[in-house]
């Protein structure tokens, strides 16, 4: 019997969630119900993420307790720093934190996945201490010592701090919180899956989040912010637009930042960002990267708007994080410290009604075939 086969899964609904809701047709996102631009205008990351986690927005006292409890559990074991050291300093960042991920939860060890306070801690010292490993590994790298995370600092501006080791202008802060906002949580999208097909076997939240990681950092997902800096900085002025875009296209090779599984309208989060980008463009000669990114998105529009092929999330976030001075390949780092928020609440989600993911396939190789001698064989790499 032939059976439907729906490559990438697209359109298969994987699991019931309350955490987001998206409609790509009319450009909405909701976390919990809410508006994301809603959030981007009032809230605070640490806020969103309580809400994203446990449901609700906050009461006062609850933020204080969360916000406190966060900045209580910013540091990191030296053990942790340690393994840092010892990691290549050309190595991705991303590879970097997914490995100090993992060995986190040696150090935490989670024994049971239904107890509330425990998976209350985890989920704090996990959205705590990943802006501490992505800013001490970018300063071991270069060989500086890690800063030591700040009680007194927000959480935005804290991360900004030990990167920089200056404590950043609030305004700038800010818009780095709503970034984090925006980033925060996306329904199922390929990160998600692959942390709740690990949550499902009742692996611990150190291994899911590591594991979502792992999936984040391909540049069809979460990298495509950092490949949409390259692709700008080899762009380089507006006049070579239409040269480079058109040759993508007719290759048939994608343009970073562009398109969605879901979005065909432009993404409300590159909206929101758009806006602060265009705050941030000081620079404002013809080839500061956000004037570029207008542009190709411009040229884009004739090309392939009429096929819903709009600019997504990952398309303004990364002239952000670059005019905030930070470096391209820790983009997608800062994409994971917010998307944990999420993965969290899909992990816990889905300990609640677990079931094991289980997919199965449609098999098109041979049958039967007889097993042949070795010295019978024709060899066929060289
Ligand atoms: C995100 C993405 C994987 C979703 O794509 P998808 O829904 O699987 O769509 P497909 O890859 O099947 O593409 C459908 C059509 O749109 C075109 N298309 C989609 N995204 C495109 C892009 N960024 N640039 C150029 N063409 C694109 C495809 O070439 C294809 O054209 P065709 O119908 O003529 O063959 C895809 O848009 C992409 O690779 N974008 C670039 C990477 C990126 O920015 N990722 C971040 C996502 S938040």
């Amino acid at each position: 019997m032939m059976r439907d086969f729906f490559p990438g899964l697209a359109g298969i609904p994987a699991a019931k969630s309350s955490i987001s809701f998206v409609d790509g047709e009319r450009g909405i996102l909701e976390y919990r119900g809410i508006r994301v631009e809603d959030l981007a205008e009032h809230s605070s990351f640490l806020e969103t993420a309580f809400l994203l986690l446990f449901s609700r927005l906050p009461a006062k006292l609850e933020l204080e307790t969360f916000n406190r409890d966060i900045s209580q559990h910013r540091r990191i074991k030296f053990g942790i720093i340690d393994l840092l050291k010892a990691l290549p300093e050309q190595g991705h960042p991303m590879d970097a934190l997914q490995a100090a991920v993992a060995a986190l939860g040696m150090f935490y060890p989670f024994h049971d996945v239904r107890e509330e306070t425990t998976r209350y801690l985890t989920a704090v010292r996990l959205i705590a201490k990943l802006p501490t490993m992505v800013a001490a590994f970018a300063r071991l790298r270069r060989g500086d010592e890690a800063i030591q995370p700040r009680d007194d600092l927000s959480y935005a501006e804290n991360f900004l701090y030990m990167l920089t080791e200056q404590v950043p202008d609030p305004a700038l802060a800010k818009i780095f919180d709503v970034c984090l906002i925006l980033h925060a949580e996306h329904t199922m999208n390929a990160s998600t899956f692959s942390g709740m097909v690990t949550a499902s076997t009742l692996a611990d939240p150190y291994t899911v989040i590591s594991s979502a990681i792992g999936t984040l950092k391909g540049p069809l997902h979460g990298g495509a912010n950092e490949a949409v800096i390259h692709m700008l900085e080899a762009i380089n002025s507006v006049d070579r637009i239409p040269m480079h875009v058109d040759d993508k296209l007719s290759n048939k090779e994608k343009v970073m930042g562009f398109g969605h599984r879901i979005y065909k309208v432009k993404d409300p989060r590159a909206i929101v960002m758009q806006t602060f980008a265009q705050q941030l463009d000081c620079e404002a000669g013809p080839q500061s990267l956000f004037t570029l990114a207008r542009a190709v998105e411009a040229h884009m529009e004739t090309r392939v708007g009429s096929k819903g092929i709009r600019p997504n999330v990952d398309f303004y976030s990364g002239i952000i994080y670059h005019q905030l001075g930070i470096e391209t390949d820790l983009f997608t780092p800062i994409f994971a410290m917010a998307r944990v928020a999420g993965w969290l609440a899909h992990c816990f989600e889905q300990y609640q009604e677990n079931h094991l993911f289980r997919p199965d396939q449609i098999y098109d190789g041979p049958h039967n075939l007889p097993y042949q001698p070795i010295e019978t064989r024709e060899p066929q790499f060289q």
